[in-house]
């Protein structure tokens, strides 16, 4: 047995033995930075619990961590606290506005490619935990089109990407998705990949972009891609970002903290019925099958 099948049935092991509910894991990305990642995943975690799910952030960004930032609270763990020193995975996880729990990958993912088994065997297990604490587990990612970004994308299941109506913010969308096609660990059935057009000046534009975008994708790649919905240029965020408050919580009625809300409802109307709604492997699965792409390349 090579160790990426031993990392499966770690994970197999884990889910059957206790057969139960999994997490829904979103993973939110960009081709081009500083697209509003950070401002998607914490408003949409916000509007989420409104709609009464249990949502844990989760920041796997490798450079900057924004959630923190954007939440206003410093957390005094990450995931390296779990992997390296003896914290519970409950233990890493801070509080945020609404009950919001976020966890910091911190440090704590550079190292990922180089973990012993029982360090594996360790993080999966924390991480499989989270299965209880949370219905909707989303995860920020750094931008770009990083081996280590594209990994982490190819090893969700639901995948929401961030474009603005930038030229080009739209040619590096189209990268990323080019770059994943391109990946031998691809593949179309298990991807699904939701846009989302932020700072439109109408959703007329979200729209119109919405459509160019697919119909190259539709082309040349071998995927599809799913509209998700727009969100408008809003100066209330840039004012809510710099106290530090999430738009959704600071200005509960401006036209993005309606837009997240919207989307938050589209995500949600999915599941009903829905039992394949993506991510279904819980966060411990997304790890594991991250980890065994990154070491037996
Ligand atoms: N809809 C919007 N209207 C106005 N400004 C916005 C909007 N969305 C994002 N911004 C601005 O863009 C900035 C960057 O947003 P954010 O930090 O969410 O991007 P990011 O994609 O997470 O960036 P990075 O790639 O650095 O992680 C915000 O601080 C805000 O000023
Ligand atoms: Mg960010």
């Amino acid at each position: 047995m090579d160790q990426a099948e031993q990392l499966r049935n770690i994970v197999k092991l884990q889910n059957q033995s206790q057969p139960r509910k999994v997490a829904r894991v979103i993973t939110v990305t960009s081709g081009k930075g500083g697209v509003g990642k950070s401002n998607m995943s914490v408003n949409l975690a916000l509007q989420l619990r409104q709609l009464g799910k249990r949502v844990i952030i989760f920041d796997a960004d490798f450079g900057l961590a924004n959630v923190e930032v954007l939440f206003g609270a410093i957390p005094q763990y990450n995931l390296g606290d779990v992997i390296y020193r003896d914290k519970n995975i409950k233990e890493v996880i801070t509080t945020g506005p609404m009950g919001i729990g976020f966890i910091s990958g911190g440090t704590g993912i550079e190292g990922l490619g180089n973990l012993g088994k029982a360090q594996v065997q360790k993080l999966v297990s924390n991480l499989a935990e989270l299965d209880s604490l949370a219905d909707v587990i989303i995860v920020d990612t750094g931008a770009g089109i990083s081996d280590s970004v594209l990994e982490f994308v190819m090893s969700g299941h639901e995948v929401i990407l961030v474009t603005t109506p930038e030229p080009t913010s739209i040619t590096d969308s189209y990268s990323l998705l080019k770059a994943l096609n391109r990946s031998p660990d691809f593949s179309t059935s298990d991807i699904q990949v939701k846009v989302v057009v932020n700072r439109v000046l109408s959703v007329e534009d979200g729209n119109n972009l919405f459509g160019k975008l697919d119909v190259v994708v539709d082309r040349f790649l071998d995927l599809n891609i799913e509209y998700l919905g727009t969100v408008p240029q809003d100066d209330c965020i840039l004012k809510a970002v710099m106290k530090q408050v999430p738009v959704s919580i600071e200005f509960p009625h401006s036209k993005s903290a309606r837009a997240f809300a919207e989307i938050a409802r589209n995500l949600v109307q999915e599941e009903q019925g829905e039992e394949k709604t993506a991510g279904k492997r819980g966060l411990a699965g997304l790890f594991s099958s991250f980890m065994s792409k990154r070491r037996f390349k």
